[in-house]
């Protein structure tokens, strides 16, 4: 950093001295405060309400249900801020006495009141407020001149709300504008949320990161805010920091100067203040990182990270897609990039994968470094689509905000879809547009097919707490989300799309929206353009956005009816969920007649007659051309035979997402009794000729299902026969491509392909691939300084390897894991440590999943999630949970995606009654301690485990059986 024409006015340091001397007091006081809010509960009891009854002469007391503001988790509206002042102080050493990390800061804000009141609530979680000598947490002002400010009367914590209360001697005043000021200690506890602490080893030294993540609810564990996404607001932000340290914020640094606070030298930096935006896009980070950097049209671009990783060139890719993208979306949007500077930085400890903080975006290592001597492909690819959905969101969520959490679908949704569009652009060679049909389209079929799903769209009053908040990030909103924008911009056209986009970011910049005000932009862009189509927008979206699940389309070719109904993976469920569309929707057809695309259809009631549907002579009809639509389809027997015929003698005539969508919609109609499942294993018998990845991986995704549901029976080796046949022509494919392994495929999605290839057959038993893994891992450990393991195939190799050794290649395996500083490298190992097959070797690990030093708290869920996707470590993992349900609840419950997947990790296999007795036990022993945002998943895996059971009791004899049959 620079250090000249630094100016730090006297104030700031004057504020910077009292904070420190503040610390010191509340550093010891810190621990107490602590051990006093957890035994707070529910009833939160205020100074002045009085209504604890004491019941009987039993010594339980209960709280009478209060209804009063600090009780309920919405802000009342009487309050509006304007802009915050905002001073922290992050140590990154531990208090010797206590040995806690602590920060310490001061805050004012500057607020309006729009509602006469005598009550302040403002968020604030785990914040120790400093006493002032009136006994008040919090003083307060009137801004300008107006009547002074009210006296306040009393001052406490809402815990279970999370406020800070206050209670005025007087009101405060219509249109009058007042200043509320704090000062405040917190834990930089190691928890992933608010204002936390990451730590790594450099040069043999233990590095602390202090660093952020506020998204949804945890601004308010950072500084008192009004932490809800329309309470949008200026923000000053100041960070006192080390020396040798530098300090991010969302602005650009105005400047940094020496300081001596509480006869320490620090650093002091001042941030330019932030546009209006929203708490959650906050973010504040002191490090020793090193970045790299360009400007774009006037934007300073950078890539922070640890010294080693930059070093090592690891922020170069990051640096180079991050451009092109940019500019990309500002066409997309028809908008220039909102802010003077774009930081990206890369964490050691991070929860989720990137957070889009506007102007300050924190990754996961691994989604952020690249370096081509450890990543794959498939790392490079993350890392380019999650910039792009990070950047997409710069605009969408960021410049324009939805008003409340339940309209979330709109805002991870609309990234989901469009990050493909980006890193489209800045790869332009790669196809990843195809692969949401895989990565979003499949996955969210899986759980929007049963009976316990829910729709994209959630009341407003029906979102308050924060666990409610944290459970809507999830497959529906992110995967069908992504699904139904595309289908809509597909159906509009993308250029219609993205002119009512573009007016929708102009009409509501810095402000707040609901998702119909996007519905009304794009239908003012269609009414523009002269061509309406025959339903409006409105009408045709809230089809898919009000009611849970998909249709099933059926296309009789001999008839030209064609008809459709909610679509449900276990036929015999129960939909209780009423929706005011009966499970109906309004549906986009495309599709083509023998090898011709033909005139879209909209299918607009349960059953219509499209003539041009039939066939009179010969030829077949294959809807839903490259799974635009979100549904699944079903035809008549005679073009089903019809449609396998083309796969086993002219394949390449159906569109290549076609071949893999037929595969899936098979499959998953026969698990819904609409064909037979013979059927569809009849799909993959053309495979033999299919070279390319989509179609395969989604056959093998779908046989994943009969491995979960017969790996532990004798319809194993059958299975395994006829697989290792299907994919040995794969395996020679790649060999001579590859000149015997020597090379790496040209293609992007090739070279996934030869990665399914080696998988497959490797673990299907094929001889020459098991030699040809296990030479490569042996040469690796008799050399352990030069790994020659091409990077595209560490996974897959490590795993096998693992598997067919035993503790001398997991030890192995094992000290690469712990000595690597390359996060990509780590991320391999630690998946593949969980392949092992001996049963001690995965207790043991499983034991190491909970010592944060061995595993990082952010890997442990889904660590678990490895090795309960192995046939033996799943009732070791199964065990491990329910023994320790609550203290992995607390102690890593805050994950947002981990529960859920936790869950349906551990659950997946379930087929057998004993297994789901289990299962319900497990819910009825936990209620109490709860599943967080795992709730959902929990039913969702009981109702998968029925449906199991029945599958496997009607399947497994005529599945055994063509196995054997095909296997020949
Ligand atoms: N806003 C989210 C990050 C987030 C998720 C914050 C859950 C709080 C709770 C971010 O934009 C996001 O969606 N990240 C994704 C990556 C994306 C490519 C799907 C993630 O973290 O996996
Ligand atoms: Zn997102």
């Amino acid at each position: 950093m620079g250090a000249k024409g630094f100016f730090i006015s006297k104030s700031v340091g004057v504020v910077g001295i009292v904070l420190g001397a503040g610390a010191v007091a509340t550093i010891i006081a810190l621990s107490v405060v602590y051990s006093q809010e957890k035994t707070k509960t529910d009833g939160q009891v205020s100074p002045t309400d009085g209504a604890v009854t004491t019941t009987g002469p039993a010594v339980t007391t209960t709280t009478a249900p209060s209804n009063e503001p600090w009780d309920k988790y919405r802000l009342p509206k009487s309050l509006v801020p304007d802009n915050y002042r905002v001073t922290l102080w992050p140590r990154l050493t531990p208090d010797p006495i206590t040995k806690l990390y602590i920060f310490t800061g001061n805050s004012t804000v500057i607020f309006k009141c729009v509602e006469e009141t005598q009550l302040i609530l403002i968020h604030s979680n785990k914040l120790n407020f400093t006493e002032l000598e009136n006994g008040q947490k919090a003083s307060l002002t009137t801004v300008g001149n107006g009547a002074p400010a009210p006296a306040i009367k009393s001052s406490w914590l809402a815990v279970k709300t999370q406020y800070l209360v206050l209670q005025l001697a007087g009101v405060l005043v219509k249109d009058q504008q007042y200043m509320l000021s704090t000062t405040f200690t917190g834990e930089l506890a190691d928890d992933l949320g608010g204002f936390y602490r990451s730590e790594y080893v450099e040069n043999n030294e233990t590095k602390i990161v202090a660093t952020t993540q506020m998204q949804p609810t945890d601004a308010r564990k950072a500084f008192p805010c009004f932490d809800e996404p329309a309470m949008k607001a200026i923000f000053h932000i100041t960070l006192i920091h080390d020396l040798g340290t530098i300090a991010l914020s969302n602005g650009n640094e105005t400047g940094t100067s020496n300081n001596v606070i509480d006869g320490k030298q620090v650093l002091v930096t001042v941030f330019e203040p932030t546009k209006k935006m929203s708490t959650y896009l906050l973010a504040f980070i002191v490090s020793d990182f090193d970045f790299i950097k360009t400007t774009l049209d006037g934007v300073l671009v950078r890539i922070f990270a640890r010294k080693e990783a930059i070093a090592a060139k690891q922020g170069e890719y990051a640096l180079n897609v991050t451009g092109p993208i940019l500019k990309f979306f500002e066409k997309y949007y028809n908008s220039s990039y909102p802010l003077p500077k774009s930081d990206q930085i890369a964490l050691p400890d991070f929860n989720a994968g990137a957070m889009e903080n506007w102007g300050l975006i924190t990754y996961r290592e691994t989604a952020l470094l690249y370096d081509s001597k450890y990543s794959s492909n498939s790392n490079k690819e993350r890392i380019a689509s999650i910039i792009s959905h990070e950047l997409a969101h710069m605009w969408f969520g960021n410049l324009v905000t939805l008003r409340w959490w339940n309209d979330l679908w709109l805002n991870e949704g609309f990234a989901s879809y469009v990050e493909y569009l980006g890193a489209d652009h800045a790869e332009p060679g790669w196809n990843v547009k195809d692969l949401i049909v895989l990565s979003d389209i499949h996955r969210v079929f899986a759980v929007d097919a049963l009976a316990s799903s829910h729709p994209l769209s959630s009341k407003e009053e029906d979102i308050q707490r924060p666990e409610q908040i944290s459970e809507l990030f999830d497959a529906i909103s992110y995967s069908k989300g992504a699904s139904v924008l595309r289908m809509l911009s597909d159906f509009l056209t993308e250029d219609l799309f993205k002119v009512g986009l573009s007016s929708y970011l102009k009409e509501f910049a810095y402000g707040n929206t609901v998702y119909t005000d996007l519905w009304d932009h794009l239908q003012r862009a269609v009414n523009n353009s002269g061509s309406p189509p025959l339903r409006n927008v409105h009408d045709i979206m809230n089809t898919w956005v009000l009611q849970m699940g998909f249709p099933l389309i059926t296309i009789n070719t001999t008839t030209g009816i064609v008809t459709q109904k909610h679509f449900l993976l276990d036929p015999d469920s129960i939909v209780t969920a009423v929706s005011p569309f009966n499970y109906e929707w309004i549906v986009p057809i495309k599709w083509m007649k023998t090898n011709i695309i033909q005139n879209p259809k909209w299918l607009q009631s349960k059953s219509e007659n499209m003539t041009e549907m039939k066939l009179s002579e010969g030829g077949w009809v294959l809807a839903n051309v490259n799974t635009v639509g979100y549904y699944r389809v079903n035809y008549d027997r005679g073009n089903w035979d019809r449609l396998l015929a083309v796969l086993s003698t002219n394949h390449q005539d159906l569109p290549r997402i076609n071949r893999a969508q037929l595969i899936d919609d098979a499959f998953n109609l026969a698990r819904a009794k609409e064909i037979p499942t013979i059927l569809a294993l009849e799909t993959t018998k053309y495979l033999q000729k299919e070279r390319e990845y989509i179609p395969w991986e989604s056959a093998l995704d779908n046989l994943d299902f009969f491995y979960l549901m017969f790996d532990r029976s004798e319809v194993l080796g059958p299975m395994q026969d006829y697989l290792r046949k299907q994919v040995t022509p794969l395996f020679g494919h790649f060999k001579t491509n590859t000149s015997d392994w020597t090379t790496i495929p040209a293609g992007h999605m090739d070279q996934y392909n030869q990665v399914n290839a080696i998988s497959k057959a490797c673990s299907t038993g094929l001889e020459e691939c098991q030699t040809l893994v296990k030479d490569w891992f042996a040469a690796w450990m008799n050399d352990p300084g030069v790994n020659k393991i091409e990077p595209n195939l560490r996974s897959t190799v490590y795993c096998s390897a693992i598997a067919a050794g035993g503790a001398e290649e997991w030890n192995f395996a094992w000290g690469q894991f712990l000595n690597t500083t390359i996060a990509t490298e780590a991320e391999k190992l630690r998946a593949a440590l969980a392949c092992t097959k001996e049963p001690w070797l995965l207790n043991r690990y499983l034991e190491y999943t909970l010592k944060s030093t061995f595993i990082r708290k952010q890997d442990a869920t889904s660590t678990i999630v490895y090795i309960a996707s192995n046939v033996v470590g799943q009732p070791l993992a199964w065990d491990f949970i329910r023994d320790r349900w609550s203290y992995i609840f607390t102690q890593y419950g805050g994950g947002s995606f981990s529960f859920s997947n936790l869950i349906n990790g551990v659950t997946k296999r379930f087929s057998t009654k004993f297994e789901l007795q289990q299962l319900e036990q497990f819910k009825k022993d936990n209620a109490e301690v709860g599943f967080g945002s795992g709730t959902l998943a929990v039913e969702q895996a009981i109702e998968r485990t029925k449906a199991n059971i029945k599958w496997i009791s009607e399947n497994k004899e005529p599945v055994l059986n063509w196995f054997v049959a095909e296997s020949k």
